[in-house]
């Protein structure tokens, strides 16, 4: 993996700037339904503060993560997380279900993903999380796009976040070998708990992870006059344009 900070996560700066992501990631949690006993896989556990939720609810649970730093913040918290690229999972049938939350859109290979979470879960096994999907965050995105082409960036190219429209999501969760329950497209714009600065900091690095430290901190200062119109209501009450997926699915058969 490219060790630079398009790649690395800061577990201090995501508890402080990003809780509600797990606070919302609730209503994918009560779609997954966690029973106790069950063995559970958490794909893109971050830090854990979801997984602790399932372990509550007496399931064995094992957490994965690209990110080093959240993998030692998740076990920290007492979670059995490990270090895995998720297009490359290396588990065999051994799952009842897979869940994730906020993470598949960090994920270039869905297809990859998705044949890994197959074979992660035993037969009749669930699939259930939430993501980005399509429309996710274009209006902050639109507002982004030329205070970076300004420096010579290209948005589209470097954007690390993969949005699948709903037709996508399914049809490509049918040909992993899925049977798919729902998918529901949900528009959620999301009141930050600060300000939008400290929102890019923790989330948006990857589109100036070569600027140093004062060219970003212009940039994002830049982007949040360009998008205030539009996604600020007043002093510090920023709402973003969120768009999630919520899905259940079933393993079935061979892909
Ligand atoms: C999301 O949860 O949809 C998301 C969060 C941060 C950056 C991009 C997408």
């Amino acid at each position: 993996m490219i060790d630079d900070d398009r790649h690395r996560w800061d577990p201090r700066r995501y508890a402080a700037h990003a809780r509600f992501v797990a606070d919302l990631g609730q209503p994918a949690v009560e779609l997954l339904a966690p029973a106790a006993g069950e063995r559970i896989l958490d794909l893109g556990c971050g830090d854990g503060a979801l997984t602790a939720k399932l372990v509550a609810a007496g399931c064995t649970v094992v957490g994965v993560d690209a990110s080093a730093e959240m993998v030692a913040a998740a076990r920290a918290a007492g979670i059995d997380a490990r270090l895995m690229n998720a297009e490359a999972l290396g588990f065999d049938a051994e799952f009842d279900a897979v869940f994730s939350n906020a993470a598949l859109h960090w994920m270039a290979r869905l297809d990859r993903v998705l044949a890994g979470v197959w074979r992660a879960l035993r037969p009749g096994g669930r699939f259930v999380g939430e993501c980005g999907g399509r429309g996710n965050l274009d209006g902050l995105l639109a507002g982004m796009q030329p205070v970076l082409a300004r420096r010579g960036i290209d948005s589209r190219e470097r954007n690390p976040w993969h949005c699948p429209g709903a037709a996508e999501l399914q049809a490509l969760l049918v040909t992993t070998g899925f049977a798919v329950e729902s998918i529901a497209r949900i528009e959620r714009p999301t009141r930050l708990p600060g300000e939008l600065r400290d929102w890019l900091r923790t989330f948006a690095c990857a589109f100036v992870f070569d600027l140093d430290e004062a060219a970003r901190e212009t940039v994002f200062a830049q982007i949040a006059e360009a998008v205030r119109p539009d996604l600020c209501a007043g002093a510090g009450c920023w709402t973003l344009d969120y768009v999630r997926l919520r899905f259940r699915a079933e393993r079935r058969g061979y892909p």
